[in-house]
């Protein structure tokens, strides 16, 4: 009996070994350093699924992202590095990171609340992008809280962080479901009036990161309407309707179908940087804003959130000079970023939704990120 029974678990082991490739995951060490004084750590979320993310407490940044496709084989689908020196070493493209204050560009660096004028730093031209020189992306976040799956981060941002005014507390919760979705919560307070536009720079690729293309996934995004933008990518202040546009994704149509158009906008970006304008019923419900599926492998990644936008951004500023995980490269256009958020310069632009946030406010966000499989 006891012969049959090790029998028993011994071809049920052999079958889990050899049914499904597991890729090795990433050596957690390589995120030991100590940096501004705080130890960096890589985390591991994992569900019931097969679903495995890990993140590093190093800009609130996702790592990796194991994903099964189809047949349940798992891939590592988002953008990223072996090791924190592969993060500290490389150009900054905000790999999988934490974006704040502002997300996206501020024309000039500057903005006004009341009388007072606030100049913030100028990193991406004349303008202010993501957060500035040193933002959210690059800070020491706190563990507060951590389960198998979820990770509860905390950051203080110091009056006049980057040039932006006030004590700002930041709680951000990474909580990967059963039904394999990564509910990322934002909640946030600040002792002074102040503005605040929080995202995830997470790259996707459907087939795995570094194996190729995004231009034949199909993209959805709910929205009737986009931000159009000048040479340095600033929105002009209008609400441009997608149809009869390479903008029009209402339907499921390819990402490249369109992405070599004859079209101002796509030279300006060149290729997709532009923000949308989600097609909402209320200001405060999380709905479905936009999906990506990649017919080869059949995963489907859908983005949910309450926010008033989503940038859609085809990674046209990559060159894959910097070997990302197992060395693969990440080159031009061959990673995808949905970031959910308030409009790109809304504290210099009335008609966009408001980007203010007062001592007696509480400003609160959150993304999903959810994956599935179609046959
Ligand atoms: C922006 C791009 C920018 C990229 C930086 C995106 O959110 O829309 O214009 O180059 O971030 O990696």
């Amino acid at each position: 009996m006891k012969t049959a029974i090790f029998q028993f678990i011994l071809v049920i082991f052999l079958f889990s070994c050899t049914s499904k490739p597991v890729p090795p995951t990433i050596n957690p060490q390589a995120f030991d350093k100590v940096i501004d004084g705080k130890q960096v750590k890589l985390y591991t979320l994992k569900n019931q699924k097969g679903m495995e993310i890990t993140v590093t407490n190093w800009g609130g940044r996702i790592v990796s992202w194991l994903v099964p496709d189809k047949n349940g084989v798992r891939e590592d689908v988002v953008f990223g590095y072996d090791s924190i020196n592969g993060y500290l070493n490389a150009k900054e493209n905000y790999f999988g990171a934490s974006i704040g204050r502002y997300g996206n560009r501020i024309a000039k660096g500057e903005f006004s609340i009341g009388d007072i004028h606030y100049k913030l730093a100028q990193n991406n031209g004349v303008n202010s992008l993501h957060g500035g020189v040193n933002g959210f992306s690059k800070k020491m976040w706190d563990v507060v809280q951590k389960s198998a799956g979820e990770l509860s981060l905390k950051l203080v941002s110091p009056d006049m962080d980057e040039g932006y005014p006030g004590e700002l507390s930041v709680s951000m919760v990474y909580r990967l479901t059963n039904d394999n979705e990564l509910v990322i919560q934002y909640d946030a307070k600040c002792d002074k009036p102040t503005i605040i536009n929080l995202t995830n720079h997470s790259y996707f690729n459907l087939h795995g990161a570094g194996n190729g293309t995004i231009l034949d996934h199909q993209l959805t995004i709910n929205a009737d309407f986009f931000t159009p933008i000048d040479s340095t990518l600033i929105p002009t202040g209008e609400l441009t309707p997608v149809g009869n546009t390479p903008f029009d994704f209402r339907t499921p149509t390819p990402i490249g179908s369109r992405i070599n158009s004859e079209d101002q906008q796509i030279r300006f970006g060149l290729g997709y940087d532009i923000n949308y304008v989600l097609n909402k019923k209320t200001d405060q419900n999380v709905s479905l804003a936009a999906s990506v599926f990649e017919p080869e492998s059949g995963r489907l990644l859908e983005v949910f959130t309450d926010q008033p936008g989503i940038q859609f951004y085809t990674g046209n500023f990559l060159d894959g000079k910097y070997p990302g995980k197992k060395g693969k490269t990440y080159g031009y256009r061959t990673g995808l970023c949905l970031e959910t958020q308030h409009f790109p310069n809304s504290p210099n632009q009335p008609k966009f939704p408001t980007v203010q946030l007062d001592p007696d406010q509480v400003y609160a966000h959150t993304c999903i990120y959810k994956f599935s499989v179609k046959k």
